[in-house]
């Protein structure tokens, strides 16, 4: 016998959980705690979307592997000696253990190491232990290989895999969000980028869409991380993102981060957008970036030179996030915890002292002793806490709905601090939950 079928698929009633109005978006509190809504996200959201596993780069040479995880499932990615990448369930055909144990690596074969089975880099079963007498000579290991992810596609080096073998490609997947992405990747002088090997990991004890719905939220940065931008006034932060906000008034520096725009994408994608403040393009030109600067502008011209510098935070429905340098991974664990690794990455063909200066505006505002990430991690435990008091069943989501207006590809924009891709987010995630 092959397979086993449950015998009853459990369903959840999306519609009831996710409901939308013209003036009026509410999602429900058990979105965030029921288990059973989680275990059916586990399969109807990360069994069917593209899941993004890694970067060619952190498999650079034959033997190179990366674990990582969709949903809740581990998964391996290794280069193998012909330089093909591939995608494999980490789990052993024998008796289920992980084979592969490490974060990264690079290896000949892997084996797993409860009973010692060994697989080559493409996956297929080389190695038996103690084959003679315990299995029949012929054993058929053909059979028995890693099992392959079913769909791997890779996008200017972003290696994205999904369990649905009938999904639509990861391009039409990405639809109009396309352009977003290739910003972030085209700030590469060699239109590459490089992850640096390891990752800054954090843990939280609330829900992974928190830290989802948080990467493209435009509203919570004046509260949450105002001790940042306090410093922002005093001290100046013309080492954070390209120079940006170099005011020094706390007040203009508020004013000048409403002036950005968020986005909503059909597949569930978003972006929350703020604009360089009014000098920093010049502060850099002065600097010693300016050759970069004056790369971006021959390159592409003024006006889009001022959009690449841009802080752009793109949200790939439905765990990465793109922003500031990083591939943001969201891991789900359980209902109520999540790990959060954030990789960050290299802009190939720019100066290794701008590439640092990247790094270290990335480390101030998201690494373990920064100024930002650990102050938003702590409030998405505070927002699992608070969702504990049930007899309040809503979530609201309406801000800026009345404002919100489609451009001529039929995204939504609407202002910096609007719950727009939060919104979109909630969309797909319903229209997958119900499916
Ligand atoms: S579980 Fe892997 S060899 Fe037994
Ligand atoms: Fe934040």
């Amino acid at each position: 016998m092959d397979t086993f079928t449950p015998t009853a698929k459990t369903t959840v009633d999306a519609n009831a959980l996710v409901y939308e109005a013209a003036d009026d978006f509410r999602v429900h509190g058990a979105v965030y705690t029921d288990e059973q809504i989680f275990n059916t996200e586990m399969r109807d959201i990360f069994g069917k979307c593209w899941i993004f596993i890694g970067h060619e780069s952190e498999v650079r040479n034959p033997g190179d592997f990366k674990t990582s995880f969709m949903g809740r499932r581990p998964v391996v990615m290794s280069r193998d000696e012909h330089g093909e990448i591939h995608v494999f369930l980490n789990r052993c055909r024998h008796r289920g253990s992980v084979v592969c144990r490490e974060e990264r690596g690079s290896v000949k074969r892997f084996q797993c190491q409860y009973h010692g089975w060994v697989y080559g880099l493409d996956g297929t079963l080389q190695g038996v232990a103690k084959h003679k007498g315990g299995y029949p000579d012929d054993l058929d290991k053909s059979r028995f290989g890693l099992m392959s992810v079913p769909r791997v596609e890779i996008y200017r080096g972003l290696v994205f895999a999904n369990m649905d073998a009938d999904a639509i490609t990861f391009l039409a997947y990405l639809g109009a969000a396309k352009p977003f992405l290739d910003i972030h990747l085209d700030r590469a002088p060699d239109g590459e980028v490089e992850v640096v090997q390891g990752a800054h990991r954090t843990e939280y004890r609330g829900n992974w869409k928190f830290q989802a719905e948080n990467s493209t939220d435009g509203y919570h940065g004046d509260t949450v991380h105002e001790s940042f931008f306090k410093l922002v006034a005093e001290f100046g932060n013309k080492g954070g993102q390209h120079g940006a906000y170099t005011q020094g008034d706390l007040d203009e520096i508020f004013a000048h981060r409403m002036t950005g725009r968020t986005l909503g994408f059909e597949n569930g994608h978003g972006i929350w957008e703020s604009p360089l403040s009014p000098d920093a393009a010049d502060n850099m030109k002065a600097g010693p970036f300016a050759d970069y600067v004056d790369w971006l502008e021959g390159k592409y011209g003024t006006q889009s030179m001022h959009e690449m510098l841009n802080a752009m935070n793109l949200l790939i429905f439905p765990s990465l996030a793109v922003l500031h340098g990083q591939f943001r991974v969201i891991r789900p664990i359980s209902v109520d915890r999540t790990e959060v690794a954030m990789h960050f990455f290299k802009l190939k063909g720019a100066s290794e002292a701008y590439n640092d200066f990247r790094l270290s505006g990335y480390q101030r505002f998201f690494g373990p002793a920064s100024f930002g990430s650990p102050d938003d991690v702590e409030i998405f435990a505070f927002n699992q806490t608070g969702l504990q008091a049930e007899e309040v069943e809503w979530l609201l989501l309406s801000r800026g709905m009345a404002r919100e207006t489609f451009d001529n590809l039929g995204v939504r924009v609407a202002e910096s601090t609007d719950e727009t891709p939060q919104r979109a987010f909630h969309r797909a995630w319903k229209a997958h939950m119900g499916a």
